[in-house]
């Protein structure tokens, strides 16, 4: 196991060297987590637990996963899937105090070697308890994961509930809105920035992208665009969900791409309503 575990960071970092130029500018400012709704750990700023203690609380997993997508989806994946450069979380941590070992190791150490910073360390950057509700979230996502939680936190969702085994790729039964997409996909760049996606509320740096219209981003989002995934990296969103996200981040910006496109198009605005409603 041990021989295993090494082998495979040795191959972490041989992939890391050869992907270094792409993510050198991926060192973003931690994002802080807001944790409001957890119980605060005693002497969180002196003493590093050994296990966590909030394995299983809805909350701290609600919590971590959106804190993960913020500060460790740029090398871990989106999801925790691996994009390659660092180890892929559902597999190489285990559940229970094993992988808490492993985990609160990583968040005190992170992992510096011959003066190279391969991961940094999160203890006294971020809460603890943000750091502990991120592993929370992580544990729902493991291989060895009992039951996957619906996606989610509302524990009606029964249509997911009833998917059997993770192989077949099914299509989602229900679409999936644009303000869904981008808090479960897009949020990881497109909230802080990260690789300089354009953020979702800066409309000076939408504006000129919107210029494109909808079916130009629509197209440039799927094929993936520079450091931008295709899809943004979720493969499994239909044509239409990736167009409403589009619309809901641009939407968030104040841009209307309704109006931006019919504009840009030099198209009589027949489709739009004589007086402008109130709103
Ligand atoms: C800048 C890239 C980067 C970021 C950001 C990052 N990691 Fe890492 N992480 C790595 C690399 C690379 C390794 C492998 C280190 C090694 O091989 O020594 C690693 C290793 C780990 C390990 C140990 C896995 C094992 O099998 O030993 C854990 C746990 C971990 N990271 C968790 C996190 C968490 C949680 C976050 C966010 C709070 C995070 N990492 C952010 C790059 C990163
Ligand atoms: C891994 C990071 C990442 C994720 C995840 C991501 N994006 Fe992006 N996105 C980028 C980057 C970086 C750019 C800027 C690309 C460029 O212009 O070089 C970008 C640009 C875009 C653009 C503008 C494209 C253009 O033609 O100018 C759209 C639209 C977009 N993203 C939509 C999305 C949507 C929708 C999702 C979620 C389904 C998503 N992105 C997820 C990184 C990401």
């Amino acid at each position: 196991m041990q021989g295993k575990l090494i082998l495979t960071r040795i191959c972490g970092a041989l992939l890391l060297a050869t992907t270094m130029q792409v993510w050198a500018h991926g060192d973003v400012t931690p994002q802080a987590i807001d944790i409001t709704g957890l119980e605060p750990i005693k002497d969180s700023d002196t003493v590093f637990l050994d296990t966590n203690p909030y394995s299983g609380n809805e909350k701290a997993i609600e919590i971590g996963k959106h804190a993960f997508a913020q500060n460790c989806a740029r090398c871990h994946g989106i999801d925790a899937i691996s994009g390659g450069i660092a180890p892929d979380l559902r597999e190489k941590l285990p559940l229970g105090p094993e992988g808490d070992e492993i985990y609160k190791e990583r968040m005190v150490n992170g992992a510096i070697r011959n003066g190279v910073t391969y991961m940094p360390k999160f203890e006294g950057i971020l809460k603890q308890e943000g750091l502990w509700a991120i592993r929370s979230w992580l544990e729902t996502v493991s291989v060895d994961a009992p039951v996957k939680p619906a996606s989610t936190t509302a524990a009606a969702s029964t249509a997911v509930a009833a998917a059997p085994a993770a192989a077949a790729p099914a299509t989602p039964a229900v679409a999936r809105t644009g303000e869904q997409v981008f808090n479960t996909v897009c949020t990881a760049c497109h909230t802080a920035g990260i690789l300089n996606a354009p953020k979702i509320d800066d409309k000076a740096a939408w504006e000129p992208r919107a210029a494109k219209g909808l079916q130009g981003l629509l197209a440039s989002s799927t094929a993936g665009l520079n450091q931008m995934p295709a899809k943004g990296g979720d493969a499994s969103l239909s044509e239409q969900e990736l167009s409403d996200t589009i619309t809901y981040m641009l939407g968030k910006a104040g841009i209307d791409l309704a109006k931006t496109t019919s504009a840009a198009a030099t198209t009589p605005a027949a489709t739009e309503p004589a007086k402008p409603a109130t709103n």
